[in-house]
């Protein structure tokens, strides 16, 4: 059942769905009501759209596109007209988190601030008042719904008078909107993984000297847990390994190995010599080294080569996926890391130096430690290189 229905309110159109999206800056949620951020940055239902009192069927109102002008239209013309200073404030009627029932909200004002700043201001007892400031817009215009109404009462205005304020003709309606960064309840869950998405990088730097718990290393390793995998064989197998004899002399194995491969290539000794430096470097200072294992006994068996080979490229694949998952939660920990195929050019030397099971097979190299520096964002190609469009 729609949610929608289950709450006792009516189905939107799709024409009116259509519209609050056109009117909105962001939908903020979607469950049986749109909470929308408004082109103004207003977060309201429906993007503020109105379809009671409107004469038409099929007509909806929306919000002014410039609240702030509006009201300062009107409040010049009044001065001109009664040569008296007059604060105006345009309003609707929004509804609530936490509490039932709609108030009447400021959406533009001139003559008279939003806010209303009592910070500084002694209090009965003399204590400086530290944070208290008061939506003195709202105030006035929840006051003035109440006799404008909300149903067929006709009354589009109301005259607030007696009330002291401190007339001011530059003033608009923003100090009222809580800045993004300081509103704890607003759910910026997608924004957030995007920016781990988009801003993890592979870090290839030296890292602080700082040990990691391994417990943290651990949590990674938890949500790489949750990576998809070819009939869900879970084909990952990892381990940590942290500075100690034993890593040394893997990494002391995989170097001799690196350097006969290099001989067989005819690379000079130099370049040999700062290959093999740079690899050690990387491995050695790393606070964390991660091996990255394919176990094979979970692969499918086939009784043809080719499909065996399928199987394997299903089983590779699927610990990729594995490996993306583990670097977005090193991302997420504040870490750094960077993804190296070493032990796929020296595997029995890793298997042997480890004394792992037979039938795995190591991958991948994940360095991981505190970062030092920030590491500059390399070229991605543009979206219309990476999508092939298909020509009917
Ligand atoms: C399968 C795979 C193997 C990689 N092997 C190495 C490697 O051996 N050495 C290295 O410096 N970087 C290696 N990288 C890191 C890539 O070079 C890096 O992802 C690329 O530069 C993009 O940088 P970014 O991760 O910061 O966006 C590897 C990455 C992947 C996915």
């Amino acid at each position: 059942m729609p949610k929608s229905r289950l709450h006792g309110l009516p189905i939107k159109s799709p024409e009116l769905i259509q519209a609050i999206l056109d009117e909105a800056n962001k939908i903020i949620k979607h469950e049986h009501v749109l909470i929308t951020e408004t082109k103004h940055g207003f977060i309201c239902a429906d993007a503020g759209i109105d379809k009671s009192n409107i004469e038409g069927k099929g007509t909806i109102s929306l919000l002014p596109e410039n609240p702030d002008r509006d009201a300062e239209i009107i409040r010049k013309t009044l001065k001109m007209k009664t040569q008296k200073k007059v604060a105006v404030i345009i309003s609707d009627s929004f509804g609530r988190a936490f509490r039932l029932g709609a108030l009447g909200t400021a959406i533009g004002v001139s003559g008279i601030n939003p806010i209303r700043d009592y910070r500084g201001k002694k209090d009965l007892f003399g204590y400086e008042l530290q944070t208290t400031m008061v939506g003195q817009v709202d105030s006035l215009a929840a006051a003035a719904q109440l006799v404008m109404g909300e149903s067929d009462e006709g009354i589009p205005i109301a005259l607030i008078r007696g009330y002291k304020f401190d007339y001011n003709e530059k003033t608009t309606i923003k100090p009222i909107l809580r800045k993004k960064e300081n509103d704890l309840f607003r759910d910026d869950t997608g924004d957030k993984i995007k920016n781990i998405l988009k801003s993890r990088r592979s870090y290839k730097l030296p890292f602080a000297n700082i040990n990691i718990d391994k417990e943290i290393i651990k949590e990674c390793i938890e949500i790489a847990r949750w990576a998809p995998s070819a009939h869900n064989g879970q084909f990952w197998r990892y381990i940590i390994l942290e500075r100690d004899k034993l890593r040394e002399n893997l990494i002391e194995n995989m170097n001799n190995k690196l350097q006969q491969d290099l001989r067989k290539d005819g690379k000079s000794k130099d370049f040999i010599k700062s290959k093999v430096e740079k690899t050690s470097r990387s491995f050695l200072q790393a606070p964390i080294l991660i091996l990255l294992c394919l176990d094979t006994s979970d692969l499918e068996k086939y009784p043809d080569l080719k499909r065996n080979q399928i199987e394997f490229l299903l089983g590779t694949q699927s610990i990729s996926s594995s490996a993306t998952y583990l670097l977005l939660a090193i991302e997420m920990q504040k870490l750094a890391a960077c993804w190296y195929c070493a032990p796929l050019f020296a595997k029995d030397v890793v298997k042997n130096s480890l004394k792992l099971p037979e039938k795995y097979i190591p991958m991948a190299f994940f360095t991981v430690g505190y970062p030092l520096n920030t590491i500059k964002t390399p070229n991605r190609k543009k979206l219309n290189e990476i999508i092939y469009e298909i020509k009917k």
